[in-house]
């Protein structure tokens, strides 16, 4: 057989992507290190430590029944429960396979080759991948005290931009922006541009915030229709596994993110899990108290070591180590999985996601060996 075979014909802003580097699982680490994976602790995804709630267990398992089916293409239910909860109509709402999923749903639906859009350096990395995927260029403003430097963000902003992405809190710095300095930026953005730039404000976070920083990001939605809130069940909820998030945005928006979204983005077991992740509020309390906790565990152990660290208003800490690579790994010999953070421009950090206090604990341990080494 004569070889055909040509280079693949791909666009070449899409053979430039950087994939995704995901926290390593536990499972791969067994194997590449001979643990016992029982023995592994993973604080590298900024998963939620409680495991799944039970109520949304329950929920899943009966939705099982029909898993024949095609999923409910409107997630229904879903959209009724975040329609009550946000006091917003169903229409302003769009269901995403995670918050992943609304990100890029967005720039499926604003980018495209010869316009840009905005974000922060060090800021989530899935704001440059989905940008690239659609040939857009990308304006990266440098952070300020490792977050989002609004004003720079404000100039940035060039006739071809089209989309801006503010994380609030950020990952991987754990930086917050406060509601006010938010409101007055999409105030200075929509006099300045109109409608012609979208801001999405992704609060994938939102519920670890302390309730004194809270603010009412869907208050905002109302008043600007260029403003897309991005939330997740992955964090908070503790459902990372079955891929759920949404959007609230003004229905001319929501209806533009809808035509390009896959028609059963969400699955079935996903939107009855949201549906009573989402009424269970002892659940969330549980999750906010033990990553209080388990924040102030890490941050006293930083202290101790003498280690800097970013205050994070998130589920993890960036902690600033020096020889990263050396140190992090070290903590895989030692069944400790954190999240190398050089991708996003950070070679000297690691970000460790914030467990239960017993894994928090062996984290610690394991820390503080190694520097004593
Ligand atoms: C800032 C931010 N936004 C969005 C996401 C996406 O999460 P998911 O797709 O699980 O909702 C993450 C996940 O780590 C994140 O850190």
């Amino acid at each position: 057989m004569t070889n055909t075979s040509k280079p693949l014909a791909a666009p070449a802003h899409v053979s430039a992507i950087a994939p995704y580097q995901a926290g390593k699982p536990i499972e791969e680490l067994a194997r590449e290190f001979g643990l016992d994976p029982a023995g592994i602790v993973k604080l590298a995804s900024n998963e939620n430590p409680l495991g799944m709630p039970q109520s949304a267990r329950a929920a899943m398992l009966a939705a099982a029944e029909s898993l024949a089916r095609y999923p409910d293409p409107n997630g229904f239910d879903l959209k009724a429960a975040l329609a009550a909860r946000y006091e917003v109509p169903m229409n302003w709402i769009t269901l995403g396979n995670g918050s992943n999923d609304i990100l890029e749903i967005a720039a499926l639906a604003l980018l495209e080759p010869g316009t840009s859009a905005v974000y922060a350096q060090h800021s989530f990395a899935v704001y440059r991948l989905a940008t690239q995927a659609r040939g857009a260029r990308h304006i990266v403003v440098p952070a300020k005290d490792y977050g989002h430097d609004l004003n720079a963000m404000f100039d940035a902003i060039a006739d071809d931009t089209r989309l801006l992405f503010i994380a609030n809190p950020n990952n991987p710095t754990g930086t917050f922006v406060p509601g006010e300095l938010v409101a007055a930026f999409l105030e200075r953005v929509h006099a300045a541009h109109g409608d012609r730039v979208t801001v999405v404000l992704d609060e994938a976070y939102n519920e670890y915030l302390e309730p004194q920083f809270r603010f009412d990001s869907t208050a905002l939605v109302r008043r600007y229709p260029n403003l897309i809130v991005s939330r997740t069940f992955s964090k908070a909820y503790g459902l990372a596994g079955l891929r759920v998030g949404f959007a609230v945005a003004q229905p001319t928006l929501t209806d533009l993110l809808n035509r390009v979204r896959q028609p059963f983005n969400v699955n079935t077991l996903a939107q009855a899990a949201a549906v009573a992740a989402l009424g269970d509020a002892a659940y969330l309390e549980q999750a906010y108290t033990s990553n209080k906790a388990g924040k102030a565990q890490l941050c006293e152990a930083f202290d101790r070591l003498k280690l800097r660290y970013v205050p994070s208003y998130g589920n993890f800490v960036l902690v600033h180590v020096g020889d990263a690579p050396r140190i992090n790994l070290a903590l895989l010999k030692r069944g400790v999985i954190v999240r190398p953070v050089a991708g996003d421009g950070l070679p000297e950090w690691l970000r460790v996601s914030i467990g239960l206090p017993q894994e928090n604990a062996r984290f610690i341990d394991a820390l503080t060996a190694i520097l004593s080494e």
